[in-house]
């Protein structure tokens, strides 16, 4: 298949597009790099011997999307990482996430309409649940955003909806993703976030190899196995082969269908923590510090 990647340099895009050229597919990638470096493509060439297409362009750019979808000729799906995803700098810099996201996707589907492309494959994310009532989560679960950028995925989700209600000729695969973590077997391409680290496993990464002092534990008073926040953590390889699969079923089905992708299974911070320890056979420091603003337990 001829695949489109929105965002294809970045953290799970590359992983995804190591997957798809292992595959034998063909993929073209636009991405603006406002988030990622031209140096994954490179190591992903480096991994697959492969090189992919790559226009640095913005997904909100019209014209110049519109230029690579003339020149490229019809894809047989696309698949649309392109967003901004910091929590904490959504609830600070709203409209630039709902700019970017938002319009990024309007301008994309625009223009994939005007080409005649009728796949897409869609990175949600299980915040669109907000604080679950039971877990593990089911896709038919009630649905909630807490943030800026919760309320991006959820907008766009709908969006979707209503295009493939409009045109039964469309596909729509939203994978709502649980927590991503680890990097490719080649130790090559992986999470790399500019500046200190908000999520838990790159902050880990950072104390384990000494850049960082200890690990701030956010909270050891949430009704879990040991008082830290559990999630389902899932491995970024393992999340880049779900899009493989998503795009077979989008090859068959129409309209639109949502699948959570995690393990089913929670760890807690302190597992977590305890993991990393033993793997690089050291302990590592962390202390116990209030809980984080809008968290939740589990
Ligand atoms: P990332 O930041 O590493 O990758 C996103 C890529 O999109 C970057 O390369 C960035 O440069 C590019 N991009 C952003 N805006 C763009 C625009 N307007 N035009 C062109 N390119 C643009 O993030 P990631 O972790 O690989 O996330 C990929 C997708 O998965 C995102 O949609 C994110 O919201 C979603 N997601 C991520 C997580 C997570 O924890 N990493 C969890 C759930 C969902
Ligand atoms: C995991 C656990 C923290 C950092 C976020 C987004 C979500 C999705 C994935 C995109 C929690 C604790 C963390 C630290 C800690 N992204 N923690 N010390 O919050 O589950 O999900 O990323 O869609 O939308 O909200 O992931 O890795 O930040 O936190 O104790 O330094 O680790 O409190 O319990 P989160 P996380």
């Amino acid at each position: 298949m001829k695949i489109l990647v929105t965002g294809g340099a970045g953290f799970i895009g590359s992983h995804t597009v190591v997957e798809l050229l292992n595959a034998g597919h063909e993929v073209v990638i636009v991405d603006n790099l406002c988030n990622s470096s031209r140096k994954s493509l490179s190591r992903v060439k480096r991994i697959t011997g492969k090189t992919p297409t790559f226009y640095k362009v913005d997904i909100r750019d019209e014209k110049k999307l519109d230029a690579v979808l003339s020149k490229e000729g019809k894809f047989d799906a696309t698949i649309h990482f392109a967003a901004l995803k910091a929590v904490g700098e959504s609830t600070k810099i709203p409209l630039k996430y709902y700019e970017n996201n938002l319009g990024g996707t309007f301008t994309l589907l625009k223009s994939l309409g005007k080409h005649g492309c009728k796949n897409i494959v869609f990175s949600s994310s299980a915040t669109v649940y907000g604080a679950p009532k039971e877990v593990p989560i089911k896709e038919t679960a009630d649905l909630q955003a807490t943030n800026p950028y919760g309320q991006t995925k959820l907008t766009i989700e709908m969006i979707l909806r209503d295009a493939c209600v409009a045109d039964k000729d469309l596909c729509a695969s939203v994978l709502r993703y649980f927590n991503p973590i680890g990097a490719h077997s080649s130790g090559l391409i992986g999470e790399d976030p500019k500046g200190i680290p908000n999520n838990l496993v790159p902050y880990v990464a950072k104390v384990a190899c000494g850049k960082l002092p200890c690990v701030n534990v956010f909270g050891n008073d949430y009704p879990t196995h040991d008082g830290t926040g559990v999630r389902d953590y899932i491995h970024v390889v393992d999340l880049a082969k779900a899009h493989l699969a998503a795009l077979k079923w989008t090859e068959k089905a129409k309209g639109i269908d949502y699948f959570n992708i995690g393990t089913g299974v929670g760890y807690s911070v302190l597992d977590i923590i305890s993991a990393y320890s033993k793997a690089c056979e050291k302990e590592l420091p962390y202390k116990i510090e209030a809980r984080r603003p809008g968290d939740i337990g589990e």
